[in-house]
Formats: structure tokens, sequence, C-alpha cells
């Protein structure tokens, strides 16, 4: 049942860096972002049209866009909440936007300042523009095996909202553990429920490894069949609203089990930690991807 082939999306340059404390200047993202590219990455989230008081770190992601190649395989994608962001990507050349909600009405308010129902209400301009020019809209639901706020969450609540985008348009479902907190008896419960109404073609996978338990999970949700996996290059990230998580898993943790598998993602490990070693050294902290250290000090 597992995957031949996993499509891997990388979202270092947004989830990582919108929770740097560094926030770093455009040329070194765009060096980044062609350098993940050169690895073999061919989805890519670029940044995000959200509010710059929100999240400072973003703020610049149309100046990204205006540096990226148009002349390449890879589709750059960026966050869109709301109209204002989805206007905003159409202008800077996005290849793809996102939407997301969430799981748990608590985190729904945190992040964007709005209850579950009324960020539905607030996609649907998105979609129309979406539709409009041709974009592909990829949904998110955070909290999905936990919430900062709430708790444990519901899997039947994970399906509520992912159905819910589903039926608005998007093409993919990515289950988000923001907080990192599941565990693969956990993920095997959320896909129990989700793959009863939902095919596994239309489901990716976004586990933060606030416990060490990204891949893991990972490893469960191939063996269900999910062929798509979010990670972060070097293990950046976390997320502005819910303190203490730590990043996505590492993009470089995730293709050395694929490799060892004989699963293909068409990721160069090498090329790869030398992207992520680049833009390490711009931050004041070590990456904490284990195969990138294991890779740089042999
Ligand atoms: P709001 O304050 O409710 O919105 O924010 P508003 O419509 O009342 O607008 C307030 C101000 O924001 C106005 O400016 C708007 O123009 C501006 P003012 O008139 O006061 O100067 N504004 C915008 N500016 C730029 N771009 C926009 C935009 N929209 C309004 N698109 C909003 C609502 C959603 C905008 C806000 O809450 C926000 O930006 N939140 C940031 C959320 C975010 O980026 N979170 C991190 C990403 S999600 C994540 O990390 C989870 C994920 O990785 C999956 C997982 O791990 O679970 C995806
Ligand atoms: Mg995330």
């Amino acid at each position: 049942k597992l995957p031949t082939h996993v499509s891997i999306v990388e979202v270092g340059a947004r989830d990582g860096l919108q929770n740097e404390a560094t926030t770093l200047p455009v040329s070194v993202k765009v060096d980044f972002i062609n350098a993940l590219t050169r690895a073999g990455l061919t989805r890519i989230e670029a940044g995000s049209f959200v509010s710059p008081r929100w999240v400072p770190q973003m703020a610049d992601t149309a100046e990204v866009f205006a540096c990226l190649p148009t002349d390449t395989e890879c589709t750059y994608s960026a966050l869109t909440p709301n109209e204002k962001g989805m206007q905003a990507a159409i202008a800077a050349g996005a290849g793809e936007v996102a939407v997301f909600a969430a799981a748990s009405e608590s985190f729904s308010q945190k992040n964007i300042n709005c209850s579950i129902a009324d960020s539905l209400t607030r996609f649907a301009p998105v979609f129309a523009l979406a539709k409009q020019h041709n974009l592909p809209v990829r949904g998110y639901v955070s909290c999905v095996m936990g919430c900062p706020y709430e708790g444990s969450v519901k899997p039947e609540a994970v399906l509520q909202v992912s159905q819910a985008l589903l039926d608005m348009g998007c093409y993919e479902i990515s289950l988000g553990d923001t907080i990192g907190s599941g565990t693969p008896g956990a993920t095997q419960a959320l896909l129990d429920t989700l793959l009863k109404a939902i095919p596994a073609s239309k489901l990716a996978v976004h586990f933060h490894d606030t416990y060490g338990q990204a891949l893991a999970n990972i490893l469960v949700a191939l063996q269900q069949g999910i062929s798509v996996i979010d990670s972060a290059a070097g293990g950046l990230g976390g997320c502005p609203y819910a303190a203490g998580a730590s990043g996505n898993v590492a993009t470089e943790d995730v293709v050395y089990m694929l490799d060892g598998m004989g699963i293909s993602s068409g990721v160069d490990l090498t090329t790869l930690v030398a992207a992520s070693a680049q833009i390490f050294s711009h931050l004041n902290r070590p990456p904490t991807s284990k195969t990138m250290a294991a890779f740089l000090a042999t």
C-alpha cells in the first residue's frame, strides 16, 4: 500500500521563516528558494499575503515573488486568508494559493481573528478569484491532533472542516499538526475517520516535530496511501499563534527516510543540505534536522 513516489511541499520559506525572530532580506529568501529548486523541490511555499502587523516576517512576500524565476517547473504558492490576500497573490504572480482554517474554534480566533464558519465565508471570494484566474487552491486545516488552547481535537471536527474546504474547491487538504502533539496512534485514528469520506489522493500531512513524532506519524500516513508530505528545510518553522510549537519536520529527515524506503521524491539530499546550511547561516540558531547534522559531520 506504500506509495512509490511522494510529492514534498517545501514550506520552510513560509512556515519556517514566518516564525524566525530574524526577518531576512528579500535577496536571502530568494537565494534560499532558488537553492531549494536546485535540490529538486517542485512545490515551494514562498510566502504569505497576510497582515504585516500580524506576521511582519512575511511582509515582503510580493517582492520575493517578483524575484522568482518564471521559466521553471516549480510551483510557488502563497497563503491567502481573504480577498485582500488573494488580490495580492494574483498581482504577484503566485502559481498556487492556500487558504487556512482550523479544526478548533480557539485557534481560528487567535490565528485569523474569526470563527471557523466566518473563515469559510472569508474564503469564498478567494475561491471565486482562483476560478477566474485558473489558480489551484490548497486547504490547510490546523490543530488536527491537538490545539494549544483547547487540548484534544476530535477527528470528526477535522473531517467537517476538511470536507467544507473540499466542497468549496480545494484540490487538496493539508492536515496540520500545528503543535506537533500527535502520535502514530492519534494519526491512525484521524486517518481512519478521514479516509472513510475523503480519498487519500486528496490529503497531505503537515506535521510539526515538537515531540519528535513527525516521522513516525508520516510513516503511518504513507501506510494509509497518503503521498504528499509538507516539510521545512533544516526543520525551520513553528507557528506564531502556537507558543512552544517547534518547526515542521525537516525535509532532510523526510527525504532520508523516503530514500531508505525506496520511495522517490526527486530531491537530492546533498544539494538540499547545502540550501539549508545557507539559510541557517543567516539565523542565530542551529538547524534541528538530524540528517542534516549527520551530513555536515561527514
Ligand atoms: P483582521 O484584523 O481580522 O482583518 O485580520 P481585517 O479585515 O479587519 O483587517 C485589519 C487590517 O489588516 C486592515 O488594515 C486590513 O487592510 C489588513 P488597516 O486598515 O488596519 O491598516 N489586512 C491585510 N493586510 C495584508 N494582507 C491581507 C490583509 N487582510 C487584512 N491579506 C487576518 C485577519 C487574517 C488578515 C489576520 O488575522 C492575519 O493576517 N493573520 C495572520 C495569520 C497567519 O499568517 N498565521 C500563520 C500562518 S497559518 C499556519 O502557520 C498554520 C499552517 O502552517 C498549518 C499548521 O501548521 O497548522 C498553515
Ligand atoms: Mg505549519
